[in-house]
């Protein structure tokens, strides 16, 4: 059976430790590191990027990790390749492995396709975003990043995690939500309410941003996925708040996240001493953070950017069984 990650949500509390811990072994001086020993790992291996939604932070640092553990790289969009004549993902991860290639990285937009693409296709997959589904990569730098700063080796118990902005929308709200509970946390989610999920989620929900990080040891701001807004899965559902959802982002288009955004006033006054600021990227600065907090100590976002090279060397070699 080909091993894949699709998600958070089906890996236990030791896999997802597991991951962490072979992660951790490229970190040095809290930046990226690929020892040696490891430069040849993957030599003789291919790895596609398919990222057929945009992408900066996760496609970069999949091509870096690749690249440092020796592996070749090839990367397909949806522009310019036979996706734009009607070529389904799916034959298009055929070809690909006709044509050699060892492992699929997929960021696309429908969350039951990859499930289809998982279990079809003879190589592993690693989920680079499912459009609303999940995240498993950013998940697992985000809880690598915090465990660091917090000089914790695995586990989060004790510690109150605050992930606030647009979340029904954001795939990174649900893996985050998966692993740190998962680790032993206790999750808070708050945003303007039509961007609060539907369904329950294992975490706490605050109705005030005041609220809602009071006692977060970490907090973690999501700008709004303003691609997604009024989306299948926003006017899928037929309850009032739904409809009520819909007639907003028709009268007033984005949601308003002012009451949500964190400045350095917010942080002087409505936040513990210490507590920890992180943003998955890419930050709207003014919107949902000022650019004053994100350059402060607290803030932990460019170290997570490095930290995501770490994550992916190690999930290309679990996957590829190195
Ligand atoms: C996130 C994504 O694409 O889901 N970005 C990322 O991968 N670093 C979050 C976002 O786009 O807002």
């Amino acid at each position: 059976m080909v091993e894949n990650l699709s998600g958070i949500k089906g890996l236990t509390p030791d896999e997802v430790k597991r991951y962490l811990k072979s992660a951790k072994r490229f970190i040095k001086d809290q930046k990226p590191y690929c020892p040696p020993s490891f430069s040849d790992a993957l030599r003789g291996k291919t790895i596609a990027l398919l990222f057929f939604e945009p992408s900066t932070r996760t496609r970069a640092s999949f091509e870096i990790a690749a690249k440092n553990l020796g592996a070749n790289t090839v990367f397909v969009g949806s522009e310019n390749t036979s996706i734009q004549k009607g070529e389904s993902i799916y034959d298009t991860c055929m070809n690909l492995v006709a044509m050699g290639v060892d492992l699929i990285v997929l960021r696309q937009n429908n969350e039951a396709l990859l499930h289809e693409i998982c279990f079809r296709v003879p190589v592993p997959i690693v989920n680079a975003g499912n459009g609303m589904g999940e995240h498993p990569t950013q998940a697992l730098l985000d809880a690598l990043t915090l465990l660091d700063a917090l000089g914790r080796p695995q586990t989060l118990r004790g510690i109150n995690i605050s992930i606030i902005g647009d979340i029904s929308h954001s795939r990174v709200a649900r893996s985050e939500v998966y692993i740190f509970a998962k680790l032993g946390a206790t999750v808070t989610i708050g945003g303007p309410t039509e961007c609060l999920p539907f369904e329950s989620w294992q975490a706490h929900v605050a109705m005030n941003r005041r609220d809602a990080i009071r006692d977060a040891d970490a907090v973690v701001c999501l700008r709004v996925q303003k691609e997604r807004l009024g989306s299948e899965k926003d006017q899928d559902r037929s309850s009032d708040s739904v409809s009520n959802r819909i007639t907003h982002f028709r009268d007033h288009g984005s949601p308003a996240v002012g009451a949500w955004s964190i400045n350095a006033r917010v942080v002087e006054t409505e936040m513990k001493k210490n507590a920890f600021i992180l943003h998955p990227g890419p930050v709207i600065w003014g919107e949902e953070l000022s650019e004053e907090v994100g350059q402060s100590s607290r803030s932990l976002i460019l170290r997570q950017a490095g930290f995501g090279v770490a994550v992916r060397q190690a999930v290309l070699l679990e996957l590829l069984g190195v």
